[in-house]
Order: structure tokens, then C-alpha cells, then sequence
């Protein structure tokens, strides 16, 4: 849990206390936390939360390791248990990370929101059933 709490800090919260970089239910039984590996060393993380369905949240990748295809993979592989369990995912997304949500086959929902001390955001979701020809990790 120290890597990830580390991660999210320097990437997510890199000008706040390292105690903002801890999120409700974090430490709850439902809860799922996955990282990504490189030699060892972890280097991308995401969590899922049980709220209001399953919520991703805390999805962050090494600056030094973005653009590798590290964000991807940690994404495909939850949104393939997702898909198994026939859940939908969402999240907050930052406005600057629509694009990369996007290409994995998330889709925004309504209109774009502030979160003090962050910025722009939009609602996004991922949805298993709704993919046409049965694909289920946003790859065509
Ligand atoms: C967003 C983030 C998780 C992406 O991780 P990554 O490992 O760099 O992404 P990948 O290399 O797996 O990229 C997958 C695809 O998304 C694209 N992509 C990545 N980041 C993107 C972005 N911010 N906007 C648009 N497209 C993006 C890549 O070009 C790639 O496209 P391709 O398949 O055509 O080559 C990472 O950049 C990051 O940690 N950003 C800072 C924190 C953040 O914004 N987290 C999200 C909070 S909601």
C-alpha cells in the first residue's frame, strides 16, 4: 500500500499532504486496489471503489513510464474482471485524461464539473453489455 500511496501522491496530489492522497473506503473490505509492475517496481496503480456501482478512481502511471502502454494494460485487465462480473465501471475523469478513457471505450456523461484544488472533470462510464460485436476492453 506505501507504493501506491506514494504514487497517487506524487502524480495525483503532487501540492497537498500525503494524507489527501487517501480516499474514503480505501482500507473497506470491497475494496480493490491493482498496480502495475515493471521489473519489479511499481509503476502505474487505479483502485475500485463500491459506490454507486464500481467507481475507478486513483489511476495514476510514473511520469517516466507514461505513453508505454502501462495505463492500458492496468485498465483492460479491470475492465476484463468487469467484464466477467457483467459490471459497469465510472469514474471522475480528469479532463486532461478523457482522451486516453476514450480510447479504452469509456464514454463522458453530461457536462464538464470542477473539483476545487484539481480542475475540470467529466463523468465517465464503461460499459460491458453496451459494446457492439461483444468487445469488452475498448479495442477494435
Ligand atoms: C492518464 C494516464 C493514466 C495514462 O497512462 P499511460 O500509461 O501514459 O497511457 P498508455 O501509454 O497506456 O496510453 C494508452 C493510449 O491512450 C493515449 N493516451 C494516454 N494518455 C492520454 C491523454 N492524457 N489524453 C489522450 N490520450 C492519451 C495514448 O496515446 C495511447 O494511445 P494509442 O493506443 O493510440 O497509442 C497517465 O498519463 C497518468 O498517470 N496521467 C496523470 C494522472 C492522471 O491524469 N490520471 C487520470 C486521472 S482521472
Amino acid at each position: 500500500m506505501a507504493a501506491l500511496y506514494d504514487l497517487r501522491a506524487r502524480v495525483l496530489r503532487p501540492d497537498r499532504p500525503p494524507e489527501d492522497s487517501r480516499f474514503p473506503g480505501d482500507d473497506a473490505p470491497a475494496t480493490v486496489h491493482l498496480g502495475a509492475f515493471v521489473d519489479g517496481k511499481c509503476v502505474g496503480v487505479a483502485s475500485l471503489f463500491a459506490e454507486r456501482g464500481i467507481r475507478l478512481r486513483g489511476m495514476a502511471v510514473e511520469p517516466d513510464r507514461r505513453g508505454q502502454g502501462v495505463g492500458a494494460a492496468l485498465l483492460r485487465h479491470i475492465q476484463q474482471g468487469a467484464a466477467e462480473r457483467g459490471q459497469d465501471l465510472w469514474c471522475n475523469a480528469r479532463a486532461s485524461a478523457v482522451g486516453f478513457y476514450e480510447k479504452l471505450g469509456w464514454k463522458t456523461e453530461g457536462d464538464v464539473f470542477d473539483l476545487p484544488l484539481i480542475g475540470p472533470h467529466y463523468v465517465m462510464r464503461w460499459t460491458a453489455s453496451g459494446l457492439p460485436g461483444g468487445a469488452q476492453n475498448g479495442d477494435s
